[in-house]
């Protein structure tokens, strides 16, 4: 594939980007009290060294110290000047464009320092998410916050960046203005669509006016929020044919969804079960009524996915943020045809968004050296050749033997089944989980370009190590079911979750899934066994389904097993079943849940480590390190990260 469109410049204003694909805003948690940090320049310097056209830097809002907490931006103050600086000019060494995005929640709450902090909003209405009952701004308030965006967007120019992204997107401040069900105002900031246009109006002019006419002003807006007091699709298209009237206004970039909502939140970091760029065709309506450039983002996360909306004139820049956060040199391997060698995103959002919503910084499960790129850089070449062998498949194996390879070592991986991928090979047969299976494809091809010596159904063992003798072992045997304390009768038909995944089991029509973990396997056999004719009781050993899930990955799939009828019991922990019957204690009280009428009951209670090699070795004079679910069984994330390190040490 050529990729003409994508790789051709694009101008807006007097700035021109040497192609199409960008990295869209996004927390990192790497801002160090309110301002960008060291790792948060080596973060984007990854991203403009790997050809990225233009960075759109994360959200800073504009209220000051004590709305948020130090790990996001503030652009209220001049200390955040030099901050910013530091990332324009890093990434400008990589002939890369850099903008700034202001963003205020205004509604939807934030906090400091375990205090909630007052969430100005046009009126009085909350939000169904934060749960927080914002204060309508008075007037003066208004003007004094617009001077504020003014203000933030003078600080972020003088540092040295090329734009300016005002964020009316995501059901945030500035789209809350234009919402006629969130603005109720009677001044002359509501009351009539002209006058909810006002703020925009008002903020675009008065940024202008401060930065002067050469740097760039786009507005971020989501083509319909999703959400019963979001902005809908006409009443988006007409504020953007307002915004084309708005000289000073030089971009828009279009997203879904809104974080007011449950629901529709999921659309601001949509998870695999949405499909790949669905957000475009909302652009192409978009940019039917405005006459400048339009970007979109949004499950674009392919390089062909890209020159295809360009091609058909749905936009005229791409967003392309988590496949830049699983693989920085995407831009550049597109460019030099190496399409195989891309380590695509598989839409998991466990370690991007995930991190966010843990506090801690952004990673990527696929890609531990994301947000780590100051502490860890590249993997350290190796004095010495050793031989090092791998023992098991799955994604913490591959990973080990990957790296250990790309280091300079022999290394020789065995797999004691016919297949690598080890549980991923039964998480990606979950309902709307197929994209998972692309970590496999991925580290598979990483091994392959490392030149890692694959051995199937090999088991690991001592007589092989007699014979192979390697200077040292990475064990990564994985996990198995765990068996749990519950008693079961012999006339209970209880089969393991693995089982249905592997096809060896089927069910009768009324199932309890018993899940322990509160993770992906229980909502996910619930839905397939819905989605199978069944009637499905999830039972969970926590507060709800999918607890232990990323926020918007839970909260879709918390849709759809509402939709098939699924019955969560929440609180449950299994204790017993008989026959037809499974009983369960409630955590909070301990009272019994009795689930009656039972055909089947699934269970899905964790995994136990496999622990048989490395008890095997011990005494021998080997050096040996253990990665992943062998330890303790987490999740992909942990495998990966800690193969990645201990090839890193061998
Ligand atoms: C960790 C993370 C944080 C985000 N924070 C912001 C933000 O501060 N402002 C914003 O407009 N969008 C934010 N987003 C949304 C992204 O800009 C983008 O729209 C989203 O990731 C979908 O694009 P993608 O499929 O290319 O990743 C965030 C996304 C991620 C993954
Ligand atoms: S953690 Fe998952 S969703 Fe996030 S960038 Fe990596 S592969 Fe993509």
């Amino acid at each position: 594939m050529s990729f003409e469109h994508l790789f051709s410049p694009h101008k807006i204003r007097g700035l021109e980007l040497r192609n199409r694909i960008f990295s869209s805003s996004h927390q990192t948690i790497l801002a160090r009290n309110w301002c960008p940090s060291e790792e948060m320049a080596a973060y984007h310097e990854a991203r403009a060294a790997g050809g990225a056209g233009l960075i759109v830097m994360e959200s800073a809002s504009t209220w000051g110290e004590g709305a948020f907490e130090p790990c996001y931006l503030d652009a209220n103050h001049d200390a955040c000047i030099p901050g910013f600086k530091r990332v324009a000019d890093v990434v400008h060494r990589h002939d890369c464009g850099i903008f700034g995005q202001i963003s205020n929640s205004g509604r939807l709450a934030g906090g400091y320092d375990g205090l909630l902090s007052v969430p100005n909003a046009p009126s009085t209405v909350p939000d169904y998410r934060f749960h927080a009952m914002p204060r309508a701004m008075p007037t003066e308030d208004v003007w004094r916050l617009i001077e504020a965006y003014a203000q933030s967007a003078r600080r972020m120019v003088e540092a040295g960046l090329d734009g300016i992204e005002l964020a009316a997107s995501h059901g945030l401040q500035l789209a809350q203005f234009l919402s006629p069900d969130v603005n109720r105002r009677e001044d002359e900031f509501g009351g009539t669509e002209e006058r909810r246009f006002r703020f925009i109006r008002e903020v675009v002019t008065a940024v202008r006016k401060i930065i002067g006419p050469e740097p760039v002003i786009g507005i971020r807006i989501s083509a319909n929020e999703d959400e019963p007091t979001g902005l809908d699709t006409q009443t988006v298209l007409d504020a953007c044919r307002r915004m084309d009237d708005l000289a000073d206004l030089d971009y828009l970039s279009v997203v879904m969804g809104s974080m007011a909502g449950l629901g529709s939140s999921t659309h601001v970091v949509p998870a695999m079960s949405f499909e790949h760029a669905y957000t475009a065709p909302h652009a192409a309506k978009i940019k039917d009524v405005f006459s400048r450039s339009v970007f979109v983002t949004g499950r674009i996360n392919q390089p062909q996915q890209a020159e295809q909306i360009l091609a058909q004139g749905q936009a005229d820049m791409c967003g392309m943020t988590r496949a830049m956060i699983a693989d920085p040199q995407m831009p550049n391997k597109a460019r030099l045809g190496k399409l195989d060698d891309i380590r695509a995103c598989i839409g998991c959002n466990q370690a991007c968004i995930g991190h966010y919503f843990q506090g801690v910084p952004i990673s990527c499960i696929q890609n531990p050296l994301s947000g780590r790129e100051l502490a860890l850089g590249v993997h350290p070449g190796t004095g010495t050749r050793r031989y090092i062998l791998v023992a098991g498949g799955g994604p913490g194996g591959m990973k080990a033997a990957a790296v250990a390879a790309e280091r300079g070592h022999r290394v020789v991986l065995c797999e004691k089944s016919g297949q690598l991928g080890g549980q991923v090979l039964l998480a990606q047969t979950l309902p709307g989980r197929r994209e998972f299976g692309g970590l496999v494809e991925n580290l598979n091809h990483e091994m392959q370009l490392a030149g890692v010596d694959v051995r199937l159904l090999t088991s690991v063992n001592s007589a092989l190590l007699d014979e192979e003798k390697p200077d040292a072992i990475i064990i990564a045997t994985g996990a198995l079911p765990f068996t749990c304390d519950a008693e079961i009768t012999q006339d209970t038909h209880a089969v393991e979750a693995w089982q249905i995944l592997r096809g060896e089991a089927s069910t009768g029509n009324s199932v309890v899934v018993a899940d322990w973990r509160c993770d992906w396997i229980g909502v996910g056999l619930a839905e397939k066994l819905a989605l199978d004719g069944c009637r499905v009781t999830l039972a969970v050993a926590g507060v709800h389904a999918g607890q232990n899930l990323q926020v918007y990955v839970r909260d879709n799939w918390a849709g759809k097993l509402h939709r098939l009828g699924v019955e969560v019991i929440p609180y449950a922990r299994l204790y017993s079943a008989d026959g037809s019957t499974a009983y369960f204690h409630h955590m909070a009280h301990g009272d019994p849940i009795i689930c009656e009428d039972m055909d089947t009951l699934v269970l899905a209670q964790g995994h136990q480590p496999v622990t048989t090699l490395e008890n095997a070795l011990r005494g021998r004079n080997l050096e040996v390190h253990l990665v992943g679910d062998c330890l303790s069984p987490r999740t992909a994330e942990e495998a990966i990260y800690e193969g990645m390190m201990a090839a890193r040490q061998v």
